[in-house]
């Protein structure tokens, strides 16, 4: 959109930047500047330039546009049956990411695209302006290029996931899949995406196979993040540290050497940003598999980076709402508002390695939304309330939800 653009009769406006008070760099009585896409000023509303147009934000609270760093969007079929099974007191085991591989390699292109196209819009009416799409439910050669064809289309944040599980046709021959994967499927996928991810757990691979896979990945230049300790204690933490991985990505069966290897990545926090290796928690899978939530205050304690993701995948976690994530992180995990939402933000950025997006400060992308509330708090606080007023995406006003 041309001209400029002044958001003024700001609540809170939270920037995760220097200049602002506590963790989340918060301003009052500030006013931001929009042009070309970008934050152009922030400072006090009573130095606000003159601008093209104007938005009141009628006393709401103005945040960085949500950054979900994990989500699955682009499969067919629902699993809301097993979902039932699962309240009726099944276990979640994985086993059904099957079922979803056998509906999305049936599906159309414009079948899929439409999937995506709508849990996009439903994340962007919660505030979601940064998204990761992965791969991973087609596991042929074809489907998992079109997969990605189709996911890039939607994001810059695109991420190979070929070793989701082990299909069906190669379960008597796990190596023969691995090579695979690391082979014609990477060299397919590798167009589309910018980063590579296996999910490293009993009953899909083990920690040999993970490696392998992950490092034919760096090889042709994608970043690594890694499903990790997700249904029980592994070695897929220790690993994603040991390759830089940009995220490790679950960490609900943590032991104190995982959450020392972590911590000793190192801490993104306000001032700035570090490629540390991320610790991405998402509570959604526990909430829907009702399972034990991952313990982000010791890792928060141990000065580990968090971030917090939806899942969105229609088997452990059908939700794309980061509100609801922040307020099961606030109310289940332990975490204070300001960390879930600064981990729901700007933890989601350093997990993407990404500093455009995450913080409000001049010079980075003029996603935000407004808050029918006056304060961030008010995310954990008014649970299932549909707050988000008004989103900006590169600037741009989207639809009001
Ligand atoms: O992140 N754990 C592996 N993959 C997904 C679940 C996929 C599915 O159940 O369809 C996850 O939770
Ligand atoms: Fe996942």
């Amino acid at each position: 959109m041309r001209g400029s653009l002044l958001v003024d009769n700001i609540g809170e406006l939270v920037t995760n930047s220097p200049g602002g008070d506590g963790p989340l760099g918060i301003r009052r009585d500030a006013a931001l500047l929009v042009e070309d896409g970008q934050v152009a000023w922030v400072g006090p509303a009573r130095d606000a330039p003159a601008a093209d147009r104007r938005i009141d934000a009628e006393g709401g609270a103005v945040l960085p546009g949500f950054v979900d760093s994990h989500a699955h969007l682009v499969f067919a079929g629902d699993r809301a049956a097993e979902f039932a099974a699962r309240m009726a007191g099944e276990p979640y085991t994985g086993g059904g990411i099957r079922t979803t591989v056998g509906a999305t390699r049936a599906a159309s292109d414009d079948e899929l695209r439409a999937t995506v196209r709508r849990l996009r819009g439903e994340a962007m009416r919660q505030g979601t302006t940064t998204i990761e799409i992965k791969s991973g439910y087609g596991l042929t050669v074809a489907d998992e290029a079109r997969s990605l064809r189709i996911a890039a289309e939607f994001t810059e944040d695109t991420t190979f996931l070929g070793a989701h599980v082990v299909p069906a046709e190669y379960a008597d021959r796990p190596d023969d899949y691995v090579g695979m994967v690391c082979g014609p499927m990477l060299a397919a996928a590798a167009p589309y995406a910018r980063w590579i991810d296996v999910f490293c757990e009993r009953g899909a691979f083990d920690v040999d196979h993970a490696r392998a896979i992950l490092a034919c990945g760096q090889a042709v230049g994608l970043g690594v993040r890694v499903h990790a300790n997700q249904l029980g204690p592994g070695p897929g933490v220790q690993l994603g540290v040991e390759l830089g991985a940009a995220s490790v990505d679950h960490c609900t069966h943590l032991t104190d050497a995982d959450v020392d290897a972590l911590a000793s990545t190192g801490t993104t926090w306000v001032s700035g940003f570090e490629p540390t290796t991320v610790a991405t928690l998402l509570p959604g899978a526990e909430f829907s598999t009702r399972s034990p939530y991952p313990d982000a205050r010791r890792l928060l304690d141990a000065g580990a980076t968090v971030a917090l993701a939806t899942d969105c995948n229609p088997g452990s976690s059908y939700t794309s709402s980061m509100p609801f994530c922040v307020a099961l992180a606030v109310r289940e995990m332990r975490m204070t508002p300001a960390e879930a939402v600064w981990a729901a933000t700007a933890g989601g950025a350093a997990a993407l390695r990404r500093t455009d997006v995450g913080r409000l400060a001049r010079g980075a992308r003029a996603d935000l939304m407004i808050l029918d509330a006056p304060s961030h708090l008010h995310l954990a606080y008014r649970p299932g309330v549909p707050l988000i007023r008004q989103v900006l995406h590169n600037g741009v006003p989207q639809c009001r939800p």
